[in-house]
Formats: C-alpha cells, sequence, structure tokens
C-alpha cells in the first residue's frame, strides 16, 4: 500500500508509565490507510534517520493515528520532549502489517512489553473474540490494558517479579488457551516461545519482528534478515517485506 510523509499535529500526549509515552496525532488520510501491524517512520529535529515507531492505533473517521513508545536513546528522549499543539514529520503507513482473515475467530494475542502496542489495533478488529497476554517487568511497566478490556477482549497480564498478575512468563499463561490463530510481538525469547507454542498445536502463527532500520522502505538492506521462502533461505527486509511474518518464514538465530 502506497505510503506518503505528512506533517501531523500532537493532538494529545501522555506519559503512560515511567519512560513511556503515548502521542495521539492528527494525521488526515494517513489513518484511513493505516493497517494493523504497520508502522511510521517519525522524523525527529536533529537526527539524520527516521525512528521506526509501530501504528498502535487508527481512527479513519477522527483522521487519527495512535503510536506508544519508549525512551530507549537519544531519538526516542527528544520525541518525548515535543508538546502537545507541535508537529511532527510521520513517513506512513509502512510494511506488512497482520492479516487478519476472518476475525470470527478465536484469536490470541500475546505481546511483552513495548511489544504490547502494535496489537492493540489488530485485538480491536477481534473484539470478544481475543485472548489477550501481556508480558511486563513489574506493575508500574504494565501499559494498555484498560485499552485492551475496553475493546472487549479477554486479558491476562504476567509480570516477571509478580507484583501484578500472574507470576512468571507469558508464555506460561497461555498454556490452557485453544486459539485458531495467535498474533505475537515482543522481546525475541518470547516470540520463539510462542512460535513454538503455535507450531506444536498446528495453529496459523503470525510475528510483528524488530530490526534496527535507516530507510524503513527496503531501499538500504540495513534490515536484512533470514527468511524460508519456498523452502529456501533468503535474505528479506524487515521494513518491506515485514515487520510482520508468518511464524513458519521466521529463521530464528541459534541461542
Ligand atoms: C517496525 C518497528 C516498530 C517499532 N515500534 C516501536 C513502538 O511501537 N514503540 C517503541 O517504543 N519502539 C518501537 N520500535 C523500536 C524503536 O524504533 C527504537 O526504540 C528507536 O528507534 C530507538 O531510537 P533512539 O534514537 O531512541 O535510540 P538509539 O539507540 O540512539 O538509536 C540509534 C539508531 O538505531 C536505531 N535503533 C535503535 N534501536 C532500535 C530498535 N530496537 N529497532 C529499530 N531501530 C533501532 C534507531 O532508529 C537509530 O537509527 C520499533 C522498531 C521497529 C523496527
Ligand atoms: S531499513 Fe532500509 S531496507 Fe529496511
Amino acid at each position: 500500500m502506497k505510503y506518503d510523509v505528512r506533517i501531523c499535529e500532537i493532538l494529545k500526549k501522555e506519559e503512560i508509565a515511567k519512560g513511556i509515552y503515548d502521542l495521539t496525532v492528527e494525521a488526515g488520510e494517513l489513518a484511513e490507510k493505516a493497517q494493523p501491524g504497520q508502522f511510521a517512520q517519525i522524523y525527529i529535529p536533529g537526527k539524520t534517520l527516521r525512528r521506526p515507531i509501530s501504528i498502535c492505533s487508527a481512527d479513519a473517521a477522527q483522521r487519527t493515528m495512535r503510536f506508544v513508545f519508549e525512551i530507549r536513546g537519544d531519538g526516542t528522549k527528544l520525541l518525548s520532549e515535543i508538546q502537545e499543539g507541535q508537529s511532527l514529520d510521520i513517513l506512513a503507513p509502512l510494511g506488512q502489517g497482520f492479516c487478519l482473515g476472518d476475525t470470527s475467530r478465536r484469536a490470541l494475542f500475546v505481546g511483552g512489553g513495548i511489544g504490547t502496542p502494535p496489537l492493540l489495533y489488530a485485538a480491536r478488529k477481534f473484539g470478544g473474540n481475543a485472548s489477550v497476554a501481556l508480558g511486563f517487568r513489574n506493575a508500574e511497566a504494565v501499559i494498555l490494558e484498560k485499552d485492551f478490556r475496553d475493546a472487549g477482549c479477554k486479558v491476562q497480564i504476567a509480570t516477571d517479579d509478580g507484583s501484578y498478575g500472574y507470576h512468571g512468563l507469558v508464555i506460561d499463561c497461555i498454556g490452557q488457551e485453544m486459539p485458531e490463530v495467535v498474533f505475537a510481538c515482543g522481546p525475541g525469547p518470547m516470540l520463539r516461545a510462542v512460535s513454538k507454542f503455535a507450531a506444536d498445536r498446528g495453529i496459523p502463527c503470525q510475528i510483528s519482528l524488530e530490526e534496527r532500520m535507516a530507510c524503513g522502505i527496503g531501499a538500504c538492506l540495513g534490515c536484512a534478515c533470514k527468511i524460508l521462502r519456498d523452502g529456501r533461505e533468503v535474505y528479506g527486509h524487515v521494513c518491506k517485506d515485514g515487520p510482520v511474518f508468518d511464524a513458519q518464514e521466521i529463521v530464528w538465530e541459534v541461542g
């Protein structure tokens, strides 16, 4: 789908957990084009390279898009300092998002930490047919729980230290689920475990990957990753062929 550049006014900005910000921007026609699982390249004044941030949700009627990001380095720190009423230069929507298919199927969404935001837009489409399992470091790091519940999804939270919800890894609280399709985004070990969970049960699974990016549009080879196509290992681009891949296409690094 065709992407575009647009200067978008920040309508709302909120710190929803320590170092994690929730931005809603006026996005015009970008909001109509944006599909669940796609991302944007956001220009940050003073930085040469745009920063890739997932589209957490888009509202075509309100012509808005929402981004939730965590401060990781200089770029995201500067982004957190931009205020409501100021504007962002946004290139979007980019990449291949989730293939949702029939949203009356029982879907399982598994998210870890800052891998949670890209799942919200897709989970909303499944509403009450979605079970959502989210893992975080601790109670203070939990984000978007209310958003998933407001969408009608069944939500389970796991924390590493047991300060909220299930004490342990998110993968350990999905054992009883028998979904018809699985979607996941988060840290590598979690994605690998989710992929195995689905493969062991013969359930289709889509995984959103993260890789360091430069152009974001398939022009620089900055985000090369090994994938399986027609049974052969080839190099793909996370930005153009992904970020969402069929779990069976992913070549997991050893270790
Ligand atoms: C498709 C995609 C979607 C993403 N969605 C989100 C999101 O919704 N919320 C969120 O908080 N973060 C998201 N990220 C991660 C986010 O892009 C990085 O945290 C951010 O680019 C770090 O920039 P920085 O300047 O703060 O850090 P620095 O480490 O100073 O960045 C230096 C350079 O490395 C790149 N880089 C560093 N870490 C990453 C990374 N993990 N992924 C890609 N490039 C990186 C930066 O873009 C920059 O070019 C996403 C990444 C990808 C690839
Ligand atoms: S970031 Fe340039 S090809 Fe993917």
